[in-house]
């Protein structure tokens, strides 16, 4: 066992602290990681206002890069020194997704056993299964997946989490390639990531939507090839009118990313999509929230698919060593994503400053 700093979140809605918890040392299937960098990802506030559940208190911090200090004893695939980035997919090859041959879906991703605890012994949550608003952190070994050692962790880190979700639903999801127009509506973190894997794969045009002018101006460094503030003009109708410029005919977007999580947003990806294309909801949706009014008849009328992505549908595995080397490669720009670095005391002012619109990604660097 040894004892680090990490930030924690005690109860909901108090600000977090930086405490000294106990990390144990990695046993069967664990490995412990020396936290390099991790970004500050808005599912991290959602943790600290309870919105995820109430088991506090939760170690939080999930998007990470880091060292491997230690692991357990039977652990082969990684080892001590290699460098790593944490993922929350660690796939356990036997359950029916697993088995039928598309572990991206895994029902039964592994966490580590033991539990990292406050010094009084209470035992921590971590978020995602990572907690990596720490100096070190305790992890199954599969959630530690092995790229190029060269690259930048506060960059590649971010592939831990938004970063992925966003490519990830735009190829993985989506199915974007060459010859496809696609339309994301929300460019966040997570959206202008979607923005980042259309251009990867050949899409065009490639339309950005937001209803804040800064979030465009990023999206168009990414990759949009036209921009919509929907603030101003009626997305959908943009969208169709972009989308018919380069293929004449086209009644909307082939895929259209719904990046926000919003009813609204989602009926405006519903309508904006041509016929027989794809709607990705990558936005994550309150309990609360229904789509009200969707005639059946356009569900059935329009065809094409209506899917959801979790975490880009990714395979940690497969995607994570490819985009490391697209990034280091100079052909996916990750360093875009980092607004700032900024150290292990600051995640509390990265919370605040989430809310002004003007940082994609705080990363702490430690
Ligand atoms: N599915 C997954 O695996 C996964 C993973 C990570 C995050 N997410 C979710 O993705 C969503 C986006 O995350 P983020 O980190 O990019 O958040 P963010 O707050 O950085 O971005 C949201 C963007 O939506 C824009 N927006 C708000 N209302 C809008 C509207 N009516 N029309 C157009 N744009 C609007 C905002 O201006 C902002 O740019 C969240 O719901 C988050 O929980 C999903
Ligand atoms: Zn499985
Ligand atoms: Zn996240």
């Amino acid at each position: 066992m040894q004892q680090v700093k990490a930030v924690i979140a005690r109860a909901k809605g108090a600000p977090v602290e930086l405490v000294t918890i106990n990390v144990p040392d990695p046993g069967p299937g664990e490995a412990v990681v020396q936290v390099q960098a991790c970004g500050v990802c808005h599912t991290d506030l959602h943790y600290r206002e309870g919105g995820i559940n109430d088991e506090f208190p939760f170690l939080l911090g999930h998007e990470a890069a880091g060292i491997v200090e230690a692991v357990g004893p039977d652990v082969t695939d990684v080892a001590p020194g290699d460098f790593v980035v944490l993922n929350w997919r660690a796939v356990c090859g036997d359950c029916r997704a697993c088995n039928r041959g598309e572990p991206q879906y895994c029902f039964a991703t592994f966490n580590a056993t033991q539990k990292m605890t406050l010094e009084d012994g209470t035992e921590l949550s971590p978020a995602l299964g990572i907690g990596a608003f720490a100096e070190k952190t305790l992890v199954a070994s599969g959630q530690c997946t092995k790229v190029d050692p060269s690259a930048r962790p506060a960059a590649v880190g971010l592939l831990g989490c938004g970063v992925m979700a966003g490519i990830g639903a735009a190829i993985n999801t989506g199915g974007a390639t060459r010859g496809r127009s696609v339309a994301v509506i929300g460019c966040g973190g997570v959206g202008v990531a979607a923005v980042a894997g259309a251009a990867l794969s050949g899409a065009s045009p490639i339309i950005a939507v937001d209803i804040d002018a800064k979030k465009l101006e990023t999206a168009k460094r990414l990759g949009a090839t036209h921009t919509v503030d929907s603030s101003k003009v009626d997305p959908v109708e943009a969208i169709k009118e972009i989308a018919a410029q380069t293929y004449p005919g086209a009644e909307g977007a082939d895929i259209v990313i719904e990046a926000v999580g919003r009813p609204e947003t989602w009926k405006q990806a519903f309508y904006a999509r041509d016929l027989a294309g794809t709607v990705v909801l990558v936005g994550v949706p309150t309990p609360d929230m229904s789509v009200p009014e969707l005639p059946l008849i356009d569900v059935f009328g329009r065809g094409g698919s209506l899917k959801s992505s979790w975490y880009g549908d990714c395979l940690p595995s497969r995607d994570f060593p490819m985009l490391v080397d697209l990034y280091q490669q100079g052909r996916l720009d990750l360093d875009a994503f980092v607004t700032e670095e900024i150290t292990i005391d600051g995640v509390e002012a990265a919370f605040e400053r989430m809310h002004h619109g003007d940082v994609l990604r705080s990363v702490v660097v430690l």
